[in-house]
Order: structure tokens, then sequence, then C-alpha cells
């Protein structure tokens, strides 16, 4: 496949504050996010990883700063998707919930049953398309997620903890999934937990800590030698508070 143009890249955030009722949820954050290797947001719950993923969506607009993606100010031509942490999946088939994805994306009708195979093959999914998607497994249900996601045909894909629930092998079939991807020229920002992710996939690491970023370097770097006291106690598997 075609490497996708990447011109939502760079997502820029020039010192964005999310305010809710006046506490910051993101704090003057500063963070370009460049066409490369997948960018993995790691912090602590309540560190903003949500919000920021959902600014960078265009679904939380900025109470101050700007946000821009590939130079623009508005991003309602960007082709980006989200992965939430929680993804609801509609009582119906696998191929159901990727059919209602296609129709949301405008794909034309006529090309659904070959999309709708190419994305379940994808995500390692085929032969299951007519499994009602609540009875999937969890890490089925996520990679159905995924291929949801997949639909909108996005350049930039945002998951959030996208692996959070899942046992080591279903980890392992979906960051399988997630490689493709990149591969495909795609690019990948992923919020998690689990710092073992993020040395397998990351190109880059962001840390947040109280809404601010703290640490934004390459991942080799950051595990080598983190900067910050708060990079150090994370990497380290101290309670960060
Ligand atoms: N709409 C909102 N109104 C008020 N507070 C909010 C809102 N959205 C998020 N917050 C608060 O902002 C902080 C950051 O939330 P966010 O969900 O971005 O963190 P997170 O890093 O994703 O946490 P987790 O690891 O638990 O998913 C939290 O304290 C949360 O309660
Ligand atoms: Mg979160």
């Amino acid at each position: 496949m075609m490497r996708a143009p990447l011109s939502n890249l760079p997502i820029a955030f020039e010192e964005v504050s999310v305010l809710a009722s006046a506490a910051p949820i993101l704090d003057r954050v500063k963070l370009t996010i460049t066409a490369g290797p997948p960018t993995v947001l790691i912090g602590p719950n309540g560190s903003g990883k949500t919000t920021l993923l959902r600014a960078a969506m265009g679904l939380v607009s900025p109470s101050r700063g700007r946000l821009s993606w590939g130079g623009q100010e508005s991003g309602l031509f960007a082709k980006r998707a989200i992965l939430f942490q929680r993804p609801m999946m509609f009582r119906r088939s696998a191929v159901a919930n990727i059919r209602y994805a296609l129709k949301a994306a405008h794909i034309p009708r006529k090309h659904y049953g070959e999309r709708v195979q190419q994305l379940l093959q994808q995500v390692g999914l085929d032969g299951l398309g007519e499994r009602p998607a609540r009875r999937m497994s969890g890490g089925e249900q996520q990679r159905l997620a995924l291929a949801r996601a997949l639909a909108r045909d996005p350049t930039v894909l945002l998951l959030d903890e996208p692996t959070a629930s899942l046992d080591p092998a279903a980890t392992k079939a979906f960051e399988d999934v997630i490689r493709m991807v990149v591969k495909r020229g795609i690019k990948v920002v992923m919020s998690t937990h689990d710092l073992g992710a993020a040395r397998r996939l990351a190109g880059d690491v962001v840390l947040l800590h109280r809404g601010r970023v703290v640490e934004h370097t390459s991942v080799s770097a950051f595990f080598s030698c983190p900067q910050t006291l708060e990079a150090k106690a994370f990497i380290a598997g101290e309670l960060l508070v």
C-alpha cells in the first residue's frame, strides 16, 4: 500500500491549556508531534493523557494557546481517528459495527463489502465477522474497535490505552496490528501505562504529569538517561503522585 500523505502533521501544541472550572487539565502544553514511528504518551492516572488525545482529535478546544495540524488551525479536514479508552460496541455483529463506521466516514456503499473484509483481515479477525461484537473477547473487541477507526482511512491514529485490560497474548496481537498500521505510513499517537509497550513501539516518548509535559525525548534517551526526577521515578516504578 502507498504511504499516506502526512499533510496533517506536525500536530503542534503551542502553550495549550485546557481548563475545567478554572483548574488546568492541560497546563501550557508545548508539544510537536511529527511524522515517523509512534509517539507514546505516558503518565499516571489523571495526568492529562486522554485530554491531550481528545484535544489532538479536535474533541476539546483549548482554553488558551494554539493547536494546529499541518500548520492549519482548523483541523476539520484532518484525517484523524481515535480509539477511546473504553470503546462502545453496538449489540450487533462485527461486520455491522464496521459497516456503521464506513457509513460514518462517508465511504460509498458499493465499497462496503470489500472494505469490511479488508479491515477484518488487517486486524486479524477474518472469519469472525458474523459474531456478535459484545460476545467477542476483550482482545477481539479491541481489534474490532481498531478496524472501525481504520475505516476512516486516517493519516493519524490516536489510541488511548488500547491494551490496558488485555493479557500478554492479546496485547501482542494488538501490537502486531499497530506495527502493520505504522508500516503503512499512518502516524500513531498512543497513551499507555505500560512502559514495556513504550519500549516496544515508541519512536518518541512524552511524559505527562499534572497536565504538563515534563519530558519529551526519543525512546532510547528516555530509558537510558531520563532528565527529570519525574521520569526517573516513573521508570523506576515509583508511584508518581
Ligand atoms: N470534562 C472534565 N471536567 C472536569 N475535569 C476533567 C474533565 N476531563 C478530565 N478532567 C480531569 O482532568 C484530569 C486529567 O484527566 P485525563 O482523563 O486526561 O487523565 P489521564 O491521564 O487520561 O488519566 P487515566 O490514566 O486515568 O486515564 C483528571 O483529574 C480528570 O478528572
Ligand atoms: Mg485516560
